[in-house]
């Protein structure tokens, strides 16, 4: 095979390097396209471009392939923990008993959030959404944690306290959102179990942790630790390459993830699927999310990559299933999505689109099951996509590489014209 593709572009011909990744998948490095060329590549949306080489992880959306770090996420989910895969994703290789040991004991030492921080938590209206207060509460950890500085031990420090934190602090937003008092960690609890009991103990009412529940939360978790380049992890690396420290960073990220079309899916399809069970007429949603002229869509269907069924979402299916039947509880959104998902892949439009369940489509089901709220849901994506977001902002950090993000443009507005003054406009 060649390394190299030829452009010719005004009878001078250009050689653009080919860059092989592990897996097969092969670039063109145009890096010095501009120099040469006084061109540049126009790629809305990115659906086009690499923005860097990464370790972490493999997607193959036409085969319906998710790997961390080489291993299938189906033995991660069946097998391990959310806290192993975290370490797994930041440090590159599954922890040895003592090194999971270690990261245990920091986890713990830093799981309490600063007292005052609190009163920034009842600052904010009842109504805030919890992502918008996520947000804004890891930004302002850096006023209260010492700034970050270049020594690896220190950043381990700065990325455990993180991991830790932000498990409280999601926790902490939720009792505060209810008025309710305020639950700390507990040293003799796992990472999964300690979240949920600070969510749901209450000084009147003991939460039982049933082992059942905490697996399912810590598949959930596994199911969302790294997805490449997605839109939330594009952000926390574009805004760390102007160097911001970590937590301003992941503040981003959280802020992207917020969105819709992003992890704000898991929410939207709650509430799709409620309104699909009030109305009954599942064929005329169907209809509407076909309809261009409607900017309708069928929540927790489509995807980026996969332009096949999502991994995640074949495992999410079937915890959604195995969660109820233990728990014994019933939910008539699982017989709504069931049904919804029956139809939709039998439809031409969605079968030629290539349009299959994502992750986000039976996620709040497994959510509501383990008893957390709607406006919640998001948040857990986000607890779940924090070691993906630390290890892509660690490997760019690393990368010698990895540069300032600013991409180009192609202007197309007016050409040069003069200022009118105020009283001649
Ligand atoms: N319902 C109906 N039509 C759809 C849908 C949908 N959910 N998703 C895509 N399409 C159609 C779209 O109208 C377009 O049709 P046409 O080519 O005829 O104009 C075609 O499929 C391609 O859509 P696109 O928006 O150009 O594709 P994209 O790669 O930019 O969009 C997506 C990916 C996830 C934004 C989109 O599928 C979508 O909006 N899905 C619903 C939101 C959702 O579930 N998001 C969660 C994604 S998974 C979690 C995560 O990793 O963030």
């Amino acid at each position: 095979m060649d390394d190299y593709v030829r452009l010719t572009y005004r009878g001078r011909e250009f050689r653009l390097p080919l860059v092989a990744g592990s897996e097969g998948e092969t670039a063109v490095d145009i890096s010095r396209l501009r120099q040469e060329t006084g061109l540049i590549t126009l790629d809305p949306g990115f659906a086009n471009t690499g923005s860097c080489s990464s370790a972490i992880t493999f997607v193959d959306g036409e085969r319906g392939i998710l790997r961390y770090r080489g291993i299938p996420v189906e033995q991660l989910a069946e097998r391990s923990t959310f806290k192993e895969t975290a370490f797994l994703m930041i440090n590159g290789a599954l922890p040895t008993q003592k090194e999971l040991t270690r990261f245990s004991v920091l986890l713990n030492d830093h799981s309490l959030v600063h007292e005052d921080m609190k009163i920034f938590y009842q600052s904010f209206p009842r109504s805030s959404h919890p992502m918008g207060i996520l947000s804004a509460m890891v930004n302002a950890l850096r006023s209260f944690y010492p700034e970050l500085q270049n020594l690896e031990e220190e950043i381990n420090i700065t990325v455990t306290r993180l991991l830790s934190k932000v498990r409280t602090m999601a926790a902490m937003s939720y009792k505060i959102s209810r008025g309710h008092t305020v639950v700390y960690p507990r040293s003799d609890l796992t990472y999964c179990a300690n979240f949920l009991n600070m969510m749901f103990d209450s000084p009147v009412k003991p939460y039982e942790l049933d082992p059942d529940v905490v697996k399912a939360l810590n598949v959930f978790l596994i199911l969302h630790a790294d997805h490449e380049q997605n839109c939330s992890t594009a952000a926390v690396r574009v805004v760390g390459s102007a160097r911001v420290n970590l937590y301003a960073a992941i503040s981003a990220g959280i802020a992207a993830l917020w969105g819709p079309l992003h992890g704000g899916a898991n929410q939207a399809v709650i509430e799709m699927l409620a309104e699909m069970s009030r109305h009954g007429n599942l064929a005329a949603m169907v209809a509407r999310a076909k309809d261009k002229n409607d900017p309708y869509r069928l929540m927790g269907f489509g995807h980026r990559v996969y332009k096949t069924y999502d991994p995640r979402a074949r495992i999410m299916k079937q915890m959604a299933h195995v969660l109820l039947e233990k728990l014994r509880l019933s939910d008539p959104l699982l017989d709504v999505a069931r049904e919804l998902e029956a139809i939709a892949l039998k439809d031409d439009y969605f079968v030629e689109h290539h349009l299959y369940p994502n992750v986000d489509f039976y996620s709040g089901i497994v959510l509501r099951a383990i008893g957390i709220p709607t406006n919640m849901f998001t948040v857990l994506f986000a607890i779940g996509r924090l070691p993906g977001w630390i290890a892509q902002w660690k490997e760019s950090m690393d990368d010698p590489a990895w540069k300032l993000c600013r991409p180009r443009q192609v202007y197309c507005g007016p050409r040069e014209r003069d200022y009118v003054p105020i009283e001649e406009r």
